[in-house]
């Protein structure tokens, strides 16, 4: 792999199409020993155009094999976003009594005699593990006239109701449909009219249960939700979650209207959503998202291939000082590309004396522990002798944690791309300890046990080189550092 995947800037140990565009994830779904990932591609080019399904296939969610293209246009038009799932019990009778997989995605073509785009539903069914996909012969199966933005399918099986259920991105509302059959679709209600952020159009939701604070009996809903770019909201396409109760019909948020919980503080994670029928067992939600950002997508300086996905992360609700929140952790498989790994015990850092570190390769995970003593800000930054650096700073009088790639490297291709990233934080006992995850050119960086993410990109011109950290007027004692070189 490494040398069709050798070219600057290929993520190492994030997936990446072979070639041509990516956006977002679609379809993710369990089956049969194999996760299965698809994804918004655009074969013919390295920027968006008409869409397909790309596919691809994991034992472990972290080594993935590409597939030929699963899902391309039809008579009802191009293949938008969308989810899959395991119809167990053949509810849709396209499996002759055995499981199959249906995958339910957007059909996008123009009214006939208008300018207008019309998105539909329409259904796909594969009898082979996603190898081969037929389409079903009556689609679409759910149409709507008036909204023009009515796209995203999310469908689960909901056990208590013995119904499937389907959340759709309605304009700027997410709709929620039922169904007997995953062909016949009944109105069930209307979420967010007037809850958490309008920046845009809603796009690619998603509603799961989870247990709070690792209690099988006390557990939530949570409602992903896309929010599309708009050049008058800085921070171009993000994603943010709703917490609260689902009754197989209606979501009810826990949370004043306007409250806005972020998904992530990252310019770099959108239209992310969760896998479909893992292991009961486990109990495990995992996730991923498209780790670019609407606003220079189509600009970033990658031409053979354009974009990667977040590293899959498991979801969990935890309680945090300021309520309940949705933290994301490195799966668990992440394990199996870990290689040699350094670590030391503590020392001070002061304001004349930085500390560096030889990055072990580009390919890099740091957990680290800092405790502050009396300095106003303090971090790190990897860099290289260009010095081109992206900088994780805490600064404590401001009770902000930053990620600024404004020195990153390459920013030439969009105005928008420079940026500080940050979000509020204030240290629990003085200590903050990050989890950070450095491929060729991305970093993701994991806070306040998975309650806080960063997921940015960056492109500097030569791999970064060395880990400096830093205390600026007073010291920090670090507590621990842990450096670990990660296999491709
Ligand atoms: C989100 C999105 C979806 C749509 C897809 C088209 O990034 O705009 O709403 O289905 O991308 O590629």
């Amino acid at each position: 792999n490494k040398l069709v995947y050798g070219e600057k800037y290929r993520p190492q140990f994030h997936y990446s199409p072979k070639e041509k565009w990516m956006n977002d994830p679609n379809g993710m779904v369990y089956f049969n020993d194999e996760y299965h990932l698809f994804y918004q591609h655009h074969p013919f080019n390295s920027t968006w155009g008409p869409m397909h399904w790309g596919h691809a296939v994991s034992k472990d969610l972290i080594h993935w094999e590409q597939m030929p293209i699963a899902l391309h246009p039809d008579e009802h038009g191009v293949i938008f976003s969308g989810s899959a799932v395991v119809d167990w019990n053949d509810t849709s009778g396209f499996f002759e009594g055995k499981p199959g997989i249906v995958a339910m995605y957007t059909s996008v073509d123009i009214y006939p005699e208008s300018e207008r785009s019309r998105q539909r539903q329409c259904l796909a069914y594969s009898k082979d593990n996603g190898r081969t996909w037929t389409k079903y012969k009556s689609n679409p199966v759910l149409t709507e006239e008036t909204i023009t933005d009515y796209r995203d399918p999310k469908v689960f099986w909901h056990t208590e109701t013995k119904k499937w259920v389907m959340v759709l991105a309605t304009g700027q509302t997410v709709t929620l449909y039922t169904s007997s059959n995953l062909k016949d679709w009944n109105f069930a209600s209307e979420f967010g009219h007037n809850d958490g952020s309008h920046h845009g159009v809603w796009e690619c939701p998603d509603l799961f249960e989870l247990r709070l604070d690792d209690n099988e009996l006390n557990k939530k809903w949570v409602m992903l939700v896309s929010i599309g770019d708009n050049p008058d909201y800085e921070q171009g396409s993000r994603t943010q979650y709703f917490i609260g109760h689902f009754d197989g019909t209606t979501f009810y948020n826990e949370n004043p209207e306007e409250t806005i919980l972020w998904l992530d503080h990252g310019r770099d994670n959108y239209a992310g959503v969760s896998w479909s029928d893992l292991p009961k067992e486990g109990g495990r939600r995992i996730y991923i998202g498209w780790m670019s950002n609407w606003r220079y997508a189509n600009l970033v300086p990658t031409e053979e291939w354009r974009s990667a996905m977040t590293i899959p992360r498991e979801l969990s609700l935890v309680s945090t000082d300021s309520g309940t929140r949705l933290a994301q952790n490195v799966v668990a498989e992440f394990d199996s590309i870990r290689k040699r790994s350094f670590t030391s015990k503590e020392f001070l850092i002061t304001a004349d004396e930085n500390t560096a570190f030889d990055m072990l390769s580009p390919l890099i995970e740091m957990g680290i522990e800092f405790e502050n003593c009396d300095a106003t800000s303090f971090g790190l930054m990897f860099n290289n002798d260009d010095n081109e650096s992206i900088v994780i700073q805490y600064d404590v009088e401001k009770e902000k944690l930053s990620v600024d790639r404004t020195a990153a490297g390459d920013k030439s291709f969009s105005e928008s791309f420079a940026a500080v990233q940050e979000c509020p934080l204030k240290l629990g006992k003085g200590k903050i300890s990050l989890h950070i995850l450095r491929d060729t050119s991305s970093i993701e960086v994991f806070a306040n046990r998975g309650t806080i993410a960063f997921t940015s990109l960056l492109f500097p011109n030569s791999p970064h080189e060395r880990i400096v950290l830093f205390s600026n007027n007073g010291s920090t004692q670090v507590n621990s550092v842990k450096l670990t070189e990660l296999d491709s």
